[in-house]
């Protein structure tokens, strides 16, 4: 096995009630007196925004709220923000909110210290120096952002999504507050939720795989698997709530030592091109993308069956347990409404072509799937979900 490694932010505090304790937590940064806080208009209508606001503002730090990041955000939107605040300046960032805020956040860190446009930070490692200090505060269950060193930019004009890998976009200080996500809409959950547990999977059946992110993933399969149906139908229960934050931090832990897989790379392109957001892509292509791979990794779905708490990996044959995977997740799609047809987001059979080559370019996750797959089998997996 080659060598494997792992980092990510450097506190992380958890648990309900942690929000209101934030001044409790800053001790982990520098010295600043100005902070950037990044939101959007659901987490500003909670109240959750405004708390960061008055709590860093009595610990003397003065605040200017943006709370109009959108979802899947653009490179272009990002340099609209940057633009508006740079001349005044801001030592540190705070982002709370969904991934799209979270990462944001990460970009407006480094743009606030290096010279740099978003396209020349794009892809591993080319961001020069730190940024300002950064506290993430996660309002979904879905991308583990806040625990990864990526960030993913829309980039219109291409038609597409790309990652920024850096370990500059780490923050110093985490906040996972299960609270914050007792109000998230049933259609969120599901999908941010199946986003969160393809990190896991993915990461686990990755060719990066390792000690390290098995641990991350078997533990984020276990807490989602228990509490993802109880999220989406009684959204008010703060225990499962809970066990998807984690669940879904985990997942994140375990894609930043092991990379997802074609999974995420076919999404990038449907999500680029057609705005389908992103773990609703995820959840969409997830049972047709482990179809496909599941003869190349039934040797660890014994594992995973096992976490998911669906047999006892004793008893059970790896074929039998692959079986069991596909069908729980099989299950959940329609369970929790998951969209099954691309083309009520307005992909044709006439654009698959065009897609499954923009996937296939996805090198830097499809390098990680177990199975290769060629262009006709990407345009496949992408045919099924075009009834
Ligand atoms: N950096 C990473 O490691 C990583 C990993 C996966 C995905 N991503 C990126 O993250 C973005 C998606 O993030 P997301 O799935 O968390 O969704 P999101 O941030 O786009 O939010 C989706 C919607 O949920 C709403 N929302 C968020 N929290 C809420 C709450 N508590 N209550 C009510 N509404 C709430 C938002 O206002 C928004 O309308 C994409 O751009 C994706 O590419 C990043
Ligand atoms: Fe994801």
């Amino acid at each position: 096995m080659r060598p494997y490694q792992f980092q990510t932010a450097d506190k992380i505090a958890a648990g309900c009630h942690t929000l209101e304790r934030l001044n409790e937590y800053l001790n982990v940064l520098p010295p600043v007196r100005t902070a950037l806080v990044l939101s959007q208009p659901s987490i500003v209508k909670a109240g959750y925004a405004e708390s960061v606001v008055r709590q860093l503002e009595q610990s003397g730090i003065a605040c200017q709220l943006n709370a109009d990041v959108r979802p899947e955000p653009t490179d272009q939107a990002i340099i609209a923000i940057f633009e508006k605040y740079k001349d005044e300046g801001y030592d540190m960032v705070v982002g709370i909110g969904g991934g799209s805020v979270l990462d944001a956040a990460k970009i407006l860190s480094v743009l606030a210290t290096n010279a740099m446009t978003i396209e020349e930070m794009l892809g591993i490692d080319k961001i020069a120096a730190a940024g300002v200090p950064l506290i993430l505060i996660p309002t979904t269950s879905g991308t583990g952002s806040e625990v990864t060193p990526n960030a993913i930019v829309t980039l219109p004009e291409q038609e597409l999504k790309i990652g920024i890998v850096s370990r500059y976009l780490l923050p110093q200080l985490v906040i996972i507050d299960p609270l914050l996500t007792l109000g998230l809409p049933k259609p969120i959950t599901a999908a941010t939720g199946m986003d969160a547990f393809t990190h896991a999977f993915e990461s686990f059946i990755s060719n990066k795989a390792n000690p390290f992110s098995d641990m991350f993933a078997l533990e984020s399969m276990r807490l989602i698997s228990q509490s993802i149906e109880t999220a989406y139908h009684h959204g008010d229960q703060a225990d499962a709530r809970e066990a998807m934050m984690l669940g879904s931090m985990y997942g994140g832990m375990a894609l930043t030592c092991a990379g997802t897989a074609a999974v995420h790379a076919m999404a990038y392109p449907i999500g680029g091109k057609f705005n389908i957001p992103h773990g609703v892509a995820n959840s969409m292509l997830l049972p047709h993308v482990l179809a496909f791979n599941l003869d190349a990794i039934a040797h660890r779905m014994n594992l995973v069956a096992s976490a998911m708490g669906i047999t006892d990996s004793h008893r059970c044959s790896s074929g039998e347990a692959a079986d069991r995977v596909l069908e729980r997740i099989t299950k959940w799609t329609s369970e929790l409404d998951i969209p099954q047809d691309l083309r009520s987001f307005g992909v044709t059979d006439l654009d698959v072509p065009d897609l499954a080559i923009a996937a296939s370019k996805v090198t830097r996750l499809m390098d990680n799937n177990p199975k290769q797959l060629t262009v006709d089998d990407i345009e496949s997996i992408y045919r099924q979900l075009i009834s």
